[in-house]
């Protein structure tokens, strides 16, 4: 495995469970499609702070987290001790010995300069057979949210933001799985609205936390930091 991209480093590990929890709570009936089984060797890609991880673990699998970022494998290491967690960035990986199955939850969107290779390295990562059973984010999500900050950027009279994610349609993610190999046994794209109950600064706490890259550059006045720090 290798990491070179110190960039990945964006997110607050230690808000991310507390204020943002719903992401890996929203994942876990991809754990029950996964349908780890004892001894089988997992690979979950963007573990974050490991929750899911830990969730395959206890289901007896084998398996290895890998973030792009060293905050969220920190915690997951601490969290986990038992588990092995590793930086490693999604575009640029490789493993020693195939995998059974790779399992992503909330991540590939955010893997956007080169899905390509991403989908490339989890091909290559799967023994013959292998399974892919992930879940992200597809065209139109959080079309509100960007809109409006498009729009706040707009009337402060700043430059357009360069948005951080990648959200295909169905169709153009399934051509990309299979063009590298894959066959699709299923794909669901469906709405999945997201109450931010446990977000104190609501969708300003959203944007720092999963746009914050977008706030680079502005001016220390337009912006506060994250309440949930
Ligand atoms: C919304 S979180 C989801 C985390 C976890 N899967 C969950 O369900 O809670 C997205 C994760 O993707 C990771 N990530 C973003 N870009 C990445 C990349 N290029 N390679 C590996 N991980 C990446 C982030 O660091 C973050 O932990």
């Amino acid at each position: 495995m290798r990491y070179d991209t110190p960039s990945l480093e964006r997110w607050n590990s230690r808000a991310y469970d507390s204020s943002f929890g719903y992401v890996s709570t929203q994942g876990a009936p991809l754990v029950d499609l996964l349908d780890p089984r004892p001894g089988e060797r997992v690979l979950d890609l963007g573990c974050g702070t490991g929750v899911l991880t830990a969730q395959i673990a206890f289901r007896g699998a084998d398996v290895l987290g890998i973030d792009g970022s060293p905050a969220m494998i920190e915690k997951a290491l601490a969290q986990y001790p038992g588990i092995n967690f590793i930086v490693g960035d999604g575009h640029d990986f490789t493993v020693a010995d195939k995998y059974d199955a790779v399992f992503s939850n909330a991540a590939l969107h955010w893997m956007s300069r080169d899905p390509r290779a991403v989908i490339a390295n989890v091909r290559e990562a799967l023994m013959p057979g292998g399974r892919f059973v992930a879940e992200m984010g597809g065209a139109g999500n959080c079309a509100e949210l960007t809109t409006a900050m498009l729009t706040a950027w707009r009337e402060y009279g700043l430059r357009e933001p360069e948005l951080p994610w990648y959200f295909p349609t169905p169709a153009e993610y399934a051509h990309r799985l299979e063009q590298e190999g894959f066959v699709v046994r299923l794909l669901e794209y469906f709405d999945r609205p997201t109450p931010l109950d446990e977000c104190p600064g609501g969708a300003a706490d959203w944007v720092r936390t999963f746009a914050a890259s977008a706030l680079e550059g502005l001016p220390p006045t337009s912006w506060s930091p994250c309440s949930g720090a």
